[in-house]
């Protein structure tokens, strides 16, 4: 045997000790600088987890089993591993790291997979609420820059659940197309204005493997009631958010937490007969005011 081979490279054979250097010492000069930093982390936190756990065999072989349930799940319009990053906080994390702004900028949350390009364009004012179901709510407020300057022009894309808890694309021929979807302009004063319907909580897809999850970790699937924006303006940065209501049993346990305190809104129950007239309302009906704050691109 040439034992000087043997000795020449420390990181030729398994230790248990140094296991993580020993994977990653592998990598060859193919690997881009930017996928060794990569892979580097996640083998050292992923051998550490391993050292921490100790999993024997049998729950080695469940965790590889749950991975495999996720993959086998996943189609062209069911993607399991991106609901698994959500109940884990990362989908999140990502976005947040992602859309860091300056302070009194408005925040960024996920996007969720219910956003659909191209809804209808509509004058301030309209009514979205095509089904008719739920609360009705009356939408206002203006885009602004941190200077606290109006922005004309900004585009206010806004999509929402129905009063029983479903987006329209999860009920194709039982709610009308694009219902509780448009895009809207903000006025030369950086108004807008809509109507639709107050949110309700719903549950994420729990069918699947991660829904199992869910329930053995002792956790519901609920989101908190929200409604989704994204707002546009050239020479900003887009904001992709959602603005939550207070009263949400939900609103402290949102399953892919991505409430984040500055969205919660101040949703007004009002009693007044002659606006909910002019509106075309019944009463009691719900007003949201909420402005939106844009930072400069870049
Ligand atoms: C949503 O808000 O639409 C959503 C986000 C994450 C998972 C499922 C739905
Ligand atoms: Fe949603």
């Amino acid at each position: 045997m040439d034992m000087q081979k043997v000795e020449s490279n420390k990181y030729a054979y398994f230790e248990e000790n140094t296991s993580a250097e020993i994977v990653n010492a592998r990598m060859g000069s193919e690997a881009s600088p930017r996928l060794r930093e990569v892979m580097s982390s996640l083998v050292i936190h992923l051998h550490q987890a391993i050292k921490e756990v100790e999993p024997t065999h049998e729950e080695w072989k469940q965790a590889i089993q749950f991975l495999t349930d996720v993959g086998h799940i996943c189609t062209d319009w069911r993607q399991e591993f991106i609901l698994l990053s959500d109940i884990l906080g990362v989908s999140t994390l990502v976005d947040s790291i992602n859309n860091r702004r300056p302070t009194g900028a408005t925040e960024n949350t996920i996007l969720g997979p219910f956003y659909v390009p191209n809804a209808p364009r509509y004058a301030n004012g309209a009514n979205i609420c095509l089904d008719g179901k739920g609360e009705p709510l009356v939408v206002s407020g203006r885009v602004l820059n941190t200077a606290g300057e109006p922005i004309p022009g900004a585009t206010i894309d806004v999509w929402q659940t129905n009063d029983d808890g479903f987006y329209d694309v999860q009920q194709k021929g039982v709610q009308p197309d694009w219902n509780l979807r448009g895009v809207f302009t903000a006025d030369a004063d950086g108004k807008y204005w809509y109507r639709s319907a107050k949110p309700h909580f719903y549950p994420i897809p729990d069918d699947g493997p991660v829904g199992k999850l869910l329930g053995v970790l002792g956790r519901h699937p609920n989101r908190a009631a929200h409604i989704h924006y994204i707002v546009t303006a050239p020479g900003y940065a887009p904001i992709v958010t959602h603005v939550f209501t207070p009263d949400c049993p939900y609103l402290d346990e949102d399953a892919v937490f991505g409430v984040k305190h500055s969205l919660i809104a101040d949703f007004q129950k009002m009693e007044d007969e002659n606006r909910a007239e002019s509106l075309e309302f019944s009463c009691p009906f719900w007003s949201l005011n909420w402005d939106f704050v844009l930072a400069s691109q870049g």
